[in-house]
C-alpha cells in the first residue's frame, strides 16, 4: 500500500486530553486506510472505465475527501507539542502582513469560530509572497490552488468533543494555539520558499 500511517510522538498537551488525542488519531488512521482502499479500487475500475463510469466518478470525488483528510491530519498532529510561542522570520512576516501578530491571530481564531465543520489553514502563496488564512469545508472544499499549507487547525467536532461541548469551541481553539510547535511551522515556511 502506498500510504502508511504516520506515528506522532506527542507529549501531554495543555487543554487537550490524552483520550481526545487517542480518539482523534484513530480517526486519522481511518483516512489512511481509505486512501489505500480507494486507490486500489480505482485501479480495478479503470480496467473498464466505460462500464464503471458512475462508480469511478463517485470514487474519484471521494478520493479528494479521504486524501485531504489524511494529509491535513498529518499537518495537524505534526505541529502539536510546542509552547505556542511564535518566533523567528515567520513571526516577523505574519506581523508585517497583518500589522501585528495579534491581528493575524485574531483573524485566524475568528475563522475557527465559523459555523460548520472543516479546517482553518495558514497558507503561503509563494508567487505573491502573501499569507492566507483559509476556511476549508469538510477536508477538500475551498483550498486555494497550489498554496502550501503551513498550519492546519481541525474544526470538526471530533477534534474537541471529548474535552469541549460545541459552545466551548473557542476554548478548544485557544488550547490548540497554546500547544503549537512553531519551529515545525517555521520549517515548513522555510521549505516552501526554496
Ligand atoms: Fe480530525
Amino acid at each position: 500500500m502506498p500510504y502508511t500511517e504516520q506515528v506522532f510522538n506527542l507529549p501531554e498537551l495543555h487543554g487537550l486530553s490524552t483520550k481526545q488525542i487517542e480518539v482523534h488519531l484513530k480517526l486519522y488512521a481511518g483516512y489512511v486506510k481509505n486512501v489505500n482502499a480507494i486507490t486500489a479500487k480505482l485501479a480495478e475500475l479503470m480496467g473498464d472505465s466505460e462500464k464503471n463510469a458512475l462508480s469511478l466518478a463517485e470514487l474519484k470525488r471521494r478520493f479528494g475527501f479521504e486524501f485531504n483528510g489524511m494529509r491535513l491530519h498529518e499537518l495537524y498532529f505534526e505541529a502539536l507539542g510546542g509552547d505556542g510561542q511564535i518566533v523567528g522570520s515567520l513571526a516577523d512576516a505574519l506581523a508585517k502582513q497583518w500589522g501585528s501578530l495579534e491581528a493575524w491571530h485574531n483573524e485566524f481564531h475568528a475563522i475557527g469560530m465559523m459555523r460548520g465543520i472543516g479546517w482553518v489553514l495558514l497558507t503561503f502563496d509563494v508567487k505573491s509572497q502573501t499569507f492566507h488564512n483559509v476556511w476549508v469545508s469538510d477536508h477538500e472544499l475551498g483550498h486555494l490552488a497550489g498554496l502550501p499549507v503551513l498550519m492546519a487547525m481541525d474544526m470538526w467536532e471530533h477534534a474537541f468533543m471529548v474535552d469541549y461541548v460545541p459552545a466551548e469551541k473557542g476554548n478548544y481553539v485557544t488550547a490548540y494555539m497554546k500547544n503549537l510547535n512553531w519551529s515545525k511551522i517555521e520549517e515548513r515556511y522555510t521549505q516552501v520558499q526554496k
